[in-house]
């Protein structure tokens, strides 16, 4: 039988000091430590992954980065306590196996994984070709699930939490972005799917952010000329009640939470994260 430890959703009744843990209302900050745990981000090179690797890291867990940008994954690895950068390309069929490898090798286990790469292009739905479709669905929703069932295996025993990035786009799509929105769906249902297969041992959730505009990704992937970019963030965020988009970091510090102890009882949820955007 599977036990029950630190991040799962109830308690165990056994000599387990996690789960026991969370029923003794310990502080807070207790809660909310990494210390000894070891937590995989992908597409931590930049925008909201890299700022869950150095939230994780605050908080005291060891951090397996990964990011095909190999130089900007090293970068941002080297300037935390305890991290590895392992350079891959998520959608390569052997990079599951070698995010797993180099997390034991470097830290001993895993207790939790982030699935934060994800690209976000705007293609015309009449125009999009097939190449195109493949390689959102690929990345943003195949990926996610190969690196989460390699990740799962190893945590089964000991316990631990996956937090998806999904997006208000899976709600809300936008324009010409179909392959996007039908790949974060995917997420959203993929989430609950996971939560229910791998608990009561691994809790599996997804936060929705809405437009998070300090990310490379983000800036880049406007459909509008570089001098527009500020212009059109500023319309943006005028639109939303509190009147601005968000910021990576502020992502971050809820993925951190969802994964903590300190959400001991939240599985198979889906979080949006958006400035009140969905109002409408
Ligand atoms: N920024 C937003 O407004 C926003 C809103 C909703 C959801 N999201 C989601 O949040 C996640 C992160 O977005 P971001 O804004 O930080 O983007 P970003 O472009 O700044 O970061 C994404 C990272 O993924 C990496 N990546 C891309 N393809 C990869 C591959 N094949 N293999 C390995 N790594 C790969 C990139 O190199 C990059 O470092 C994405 O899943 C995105 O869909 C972003």
């Amino acid at each position: 039988m599977r036990s029950r430890p630190f991040f799962a959703a109830t308690p165990n009744g056994s000599s387990d000091s996690g789960a026991e843990r969370v029923y003794d209302n310990p502080p807070f900050a207790e809660l909310l430590s990494f210390t000894d745990k070891s937590v995989v981000v992908t597409g931590a090179a930049n925008g909201i992954g890299a700022a869950c690797a150095r939230r994780f890291a605050e908080q005291g867990a060891s951090v397996v980065l990964v990011d095909r940008e190999a130089d900007a994954v090293t970068e941002v690895a080297a300037s935390l306590p305890s991290a590895i950068a392992v350079p891959v390309d998520l959608t390569e069929s052997d990079a599951p196996a070698t995010i797993v490898t180099a997390a034991l090798d470097a830290f001993g286990r895993i207790d939790v994984l982030v699935n934060g790469a994800g690209i976000f292009p705007h293609h015309s739905t009449l125009e999009m070709s097939g190449a195109e479709w493949d390689a959102v669905i690929g990345l943003n929703l195949r990926a996610t699930f190969t690196v989460s069932q390699a990740c799962a295996r190893e945590m089964l025993e000991q316990g631990g939490a996956i937090v998806n990035i999904a997006s208000a786009s899976a709600a809300q799509p936008r324009p010409d972005m179909a392959a996007y929105a039908a790949s974060k769906g995917g997420v959203v249902s993929l989430t609950r799917s996971l939560a229910l297969d791998l608990g009561p041992t691994i809790r599996v959730n997804a936060v929705a952010p809405g437009p998070i505009t300090d990310t490379k990704g983000a800036r880049t992937s406007l459909p509008v000329d570089e001098s527009e970019v500020e212009a059109a963030l500023a319309a943006y965020g005028s639109a939303i009640p509190l009147k601005r988009t968000g910021r990576a970091d502020e992502v971050a510090r809820l993925i951190v939470f969802l994964a903590s102890p300190a959400a001991s009882y939240i599985t198979a949820e889906v979080v949006s994260i958006d400035g009140g955007r969905s109002l409408g």
